[in-house]
């Protein structure tokens, strides 16, 4: 029996390279798993407070979040569909993995690497004063360092595997960014179970599932992913864009001066991004895509792309725009989530701490 997890923090309105790195997938597996198989499809809201969140923008995206994964077919009453941070125990067992987690780690991981960068720190600190208008000067670059980051980003894959573990999930399907935390998240397991073992390992070692679809891309700077946290709106696609929204920022994407279409993402990285884009939407093979444009010229991928793009979100589109305000909806949704949730944590949580020798065995 498997059981598959998987989270998205709620940063906002997903773009596409959320919807078609991850959370479509979400839906195909939630179609193709076995009845016995269980899936838990959670909204990570402690991980959004790793970067300064208003209260109110946070309270409207998490509920946007909701509402977006019933939007696009996530059943709740197939899947256990929640808010992490109506579960403690996450916060929990990560204080507990936090003790058995080695700080050499922690600093090897990506996601620390960028953000402790000199060049990041600023980016945060700016965000930091932009957002909360906070009194903080970041003196000259030289004096920008590591000590001014929150240790909830250090501590940020240490919580992701608390996600996963609490539930003992086998299955984590996730981009190709997250692929190291998984990688963490199955070394936490292991030094678990060989330091606190009992009659058999606690733990499973999970899978990261790679969602089948490539990495999405900005449309501005095609060489990095399209991303929530970009300044540059133009450089994503949103769920919630409307068809001349989605047209404008396809048209205005960043391409090249090649002649005619071929797929190489490395030497043509946006020619190549708008034809992986037309290829997920219209659920095709992106070479035999990229056949069929090869004598075109961008003006005509580009009008395809953006019409395939629209013809994929408007369904999910029409129906977010009705289930984000039926709020009690979305509250029971939200209760029953977190009550099954809690029912299966809850088993792990007492074999934990009987074995750490924080409880009596029952
Ligand atoms: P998050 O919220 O950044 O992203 C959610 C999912 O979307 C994928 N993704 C992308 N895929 C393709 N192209 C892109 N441009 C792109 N941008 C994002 C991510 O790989 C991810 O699958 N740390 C996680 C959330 C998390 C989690 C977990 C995931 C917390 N606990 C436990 C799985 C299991 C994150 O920040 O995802």
């Amino acid at each position: 029996r498997r059981v598959i997890l998987s989270g998205i923090q709620p940063t906002g309105i997903p773009h596409l390279g959320n919807y078609l790195g991850a959370l479509s997938n979400w839906v195909k597996l939630q179609k193709s798993a076995e009845p016995e198989d269980k899936l838990l499809f959670s909204i990570v809201g402690w991980h959004a407070l790793t970067l300064p969140q208003e209260p109110a923008a946070l309270l409207a995206a998490r509920n946007d979040m909701l509402a977006v994964l019933l939007a696009i077919g996530i059943d709740p009453n197939r899947s256990i569909l929640f808010h992490q941070d109506h579960n403690p125990h996450h916060t929990e067992l990560s204080w507990i993995l936090s003790c058995i987690t080695p700080m050499g780690k922690l600093r090897r991981m990506t996601t620390w690497k960028v953000r402790s960068s000199k060049c990041s720190i600023n980016s945060v600190l700016m965000f930091l004063k932009s957002r909360l208008a906070v009194a903080r000067n970041s003196g000259s670059e030289d004096e920008v360092d590591e000590s001014m980051l929150n240790a909830g980003l250090f501590m940020y894959p240490v919580l992701q595997a608390a996600d996963v573990l609490v539930y003992k999930a086998t299955h984590v399907p996730v981009g190709d960014d997250q692929q190291q935390h998984i990688e963490l998240t199955r070394d936490l397991a292991d030094i678990f179970n060989r330091t606190f073992k009992g009659t058999s390992p606690l733990f499973p070692l999970p899978t990261y599932v790679n969602t089948p679809s490539k990495r999405i891309l900005s449309l501005k700077d095609p060489t990095s992913k399209m991303s929530k946290s970009s300044p540059d709106v133009q450089s994503r696609i949103l769920l919630t864009d409307i068809a001349s929204q989605i047209q404008s920022k396809i048209r205005a994407a960043v391409t090249d001066s090649i002649q005619g279409i071929t797929y190489d993402p490395q030497g043509r990285p946006g020619t190549s991004n708008l034809l992986t884009i037309l290829a997920a939407c219209t659920d095709s093979d992106v070479t035999q895509v990229a056949k069929a444009y090869e004598s075109q010229g961008h003006g005509t991928l580009k009008r395809d792309v953006a019409e395939a793009v629209e013809e994929f979100l408007k369904g999910p589109r029409a129906q977010f725009d009705r289930i984000r305000h039926e709020t009690s909806y979305l509250d029971e949704v939200a209760r029953r989530g977190a009550t099954r949730a809690i029912e299966h944590s809850e088993v792990t949580m007492m074999e934990v701490k009987t074995r750490l020798g924080l409880a009596s065995p029952v």
